[in-house]
């Protein structure tokens, strides 16, 4: 047994300190950080992390969480000697990427514990030793650490196992902490999944390297779950009609230069339909981050390649929070180093002078494009028109243009005759939508009641054509219009006209 002080403690610290408030996948964070952050480096590169979270649901509805990576792990000196780890304001000799504050660790064994109302046990496997140690918590003036057996280190892990070395947590966490993963979640399976969201989104960059692995089981089920968290980049629309547009801004301040990288373009909205999950897989639709409205889209704030923040409008652009119209505007900007956070990890520091000139300019040099969608599918219906024109040499009034039906009650996007035959059209920049298909039918039946001929073709304009939009097409096709003729609705992808 070893003993040994931590300083900085108090009788109510704790309990107060876990009255900040950061939600669960915030406390975690902390600890992804850490892990990512003592990757071990092999000839000046990184070997990639393997972080492994076990999330098991007890009979009291708490969870026990065990996170585990295989960092270069922590020395007995850095987790017995005077200057340890479980000090606030512990600065490592070599701080890693995301070694900011000296505060994470703490704050996140604070808050997973409620105060310490329940415990953790953190067991550390330092590189190069051959011996593993666990501390037990709270965190108190007087503390010890002892040795123990491998078969203690490698219980609740999985792959794990055969690392060499590393770190594991395993702490209980009350039901009610748990669930500030997401207020609109209810079961502990979509709370998990809602993690996985989260997770996702902040560490994107890091996953294409690295790999985080969730395991979980709920009370009522016999069985572990597997999943491994993917890479969630900010969704960018690119097209032939919709670009990002990316800039590097530079500012100065007290005579040094910073740099930021800036991304700005439209959201991809089929993240939150129901139809990415087919696509994309696990964690998708999602639920919380980039729904599309300036509250929840706007911009991904990132610092060191982490997502702290995504829907940032308020802050750079207040004056333009009610306006509805940059709903679909997204934006992600990038900073390195220099730019310090809040010890929490959830923003960028407040009063940090250079975040505050940053914000300015962005404010003055880049505002958001409005309507961004409708634009460009104003430029597509042009482009369309143009098209049709140059193949079937259509002049006068033949020539496609957008008309009205049910007595102005809705308005077809192109509508265009070739010889005898009609032809409707409806453009879509993004992905086609059921609705998109009964919109058609509803312009097709608009021309049989006004002029009684049906049309020859109704054709739907889109980026990509979901299986449940072709299983509406064929289905309409097989019915019949009022003058007894079958509707003809066709596909064709808007690449075709670039
Ligand atoms: N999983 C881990 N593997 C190896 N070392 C770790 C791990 N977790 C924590 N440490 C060590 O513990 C130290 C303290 O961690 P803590 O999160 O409290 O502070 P920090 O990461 O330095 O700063 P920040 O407040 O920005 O998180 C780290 O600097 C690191 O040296
Ligand atoms: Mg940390």
């Amino acid at each position: 047994m070893i003993k040994f002080k931590t300083k900085n403690h108090s009788e109510n610290f704790w309990a107060s300190y876990a009255k900040q408030v950061i939600d669960f996948q915030h406390a975690l964070a902390e600890l992804i950080d850490n892990s990512l952050s003592a990757r071990v480096s092999n000839l000046g590169n990184f070997n990639p992390a393997y972080i492994e979270a076990s999330f098991l649901e007890l009979d009291n509805g708490s969870i026990k969480l065990v996170i585990a990576d295989n960092s270069q792990g922590v020395s007995l000196e850095h987790l017995t000697g005077e200057d340890n780890i479980f000090n606030l304001g512990f600065r490592p000799e070599k701080q890693g990427e995301m070694n900011e504050h000296g505060f994470g660790l703490k704050n996140a064994m604070a808050m997973l514990t409620s105060g310490f109302q329940t415990n953790f046990q953190l067991y550390s496997n330092p590189i190069n030793s051959t011996d593993v140690f666990k501390v037990e918590g709270p965190i108190c003036e007087n503390m010890q650490a002892e040795k123990i057996d491998l078969s203690e280190w490698i219980e609740d892990l999985d792959v794990l196992r055969e690392a060499k070395s590393g770190v594991k947590i395993s702490v209980e966490v009350k039901k009610e902490y748990f669930s500030t993963i997401h207020a609109a979640s209810s079961t502990f399976e979509t709370l998990i999944k809602r993690l996985g969201e989260h997770v996702g989104v902040m560490y994107h960059e890091y996953l294409n390297d690295n790999k985080i692995i969730f395991r979980y089981k709920s009370k009522d089920s016999a069985k572990w779950v597997t999943k491994e968290v993917p890479p969630i980049p900010t969704p960018f629309l690119v097209n032939n009609s919709i670009r990002k547009e990316e800039n590097i801004i530079k500012i100065e301040f007290a005579g040094e230069e910073y740099t930021a990288k800036y991304i700005q373009g439209t959201l991809d909205k089929s993240v939150n339909e129901p139809s990415s999950e087919g696509i994309k897989g696990w964690p998708y639709p999602l639920r919380i981050h980039y729904r599309g409205s300036n509250a929840r889209c706007g911009l991904t704030l990132k610092v060191r390649g982490r997502v702290l923040k995504t829907g940032v409008f308020r802050e750079v652009w207040p004056d333009k929070v009610g306006d509805v119209s940059f709903n679909n505007f997204l934006g992600e900007l990038s900073v390195k180093k220099d730019f310090s956070t809040t010890n929490n990890k959830t923003d960028l520091d407040p009063h940090s002078e250079i975040w505050k000139l940053l914000r300015e300019k962005i404010a003055a040099e880049f505002l958001p494009e409005k309507n961004t969608k409708k634009h460009s599918e104003t430029s597509l219906r042009k482009k369309i028109i143009q098209s049709i024109v140059n193949t079937h040499q259509l002049k006068g009034k033949d020539k496609p243009h957008q008309k009205k039906v049910w007595d102005g009650g809705a308005e077809i996007d192109v509508y265009y005759k070739d010889k005898e035959d009609i032809h409707l059209i409806e453009v879509k920049i993004d992905a086609a939508k059921v609705l998109d298909v009964y919109q058609l039918l509803m312009y097709w039946d608009g021309v049989t009641s006004e002029i009684n001929v049906s049309p020859k073709r109704g054709t739907l304009v889109a980026n990509e054509f979901p299986v449940y939009v072709k299983k509406a097409i064929a289905h309409i096709n097989r019915l019949q219009d009022s003058l007894g003729n079958n509707y003809h609705i066709v596909t064709q992808e808007v690449n075709d006209f670039s």
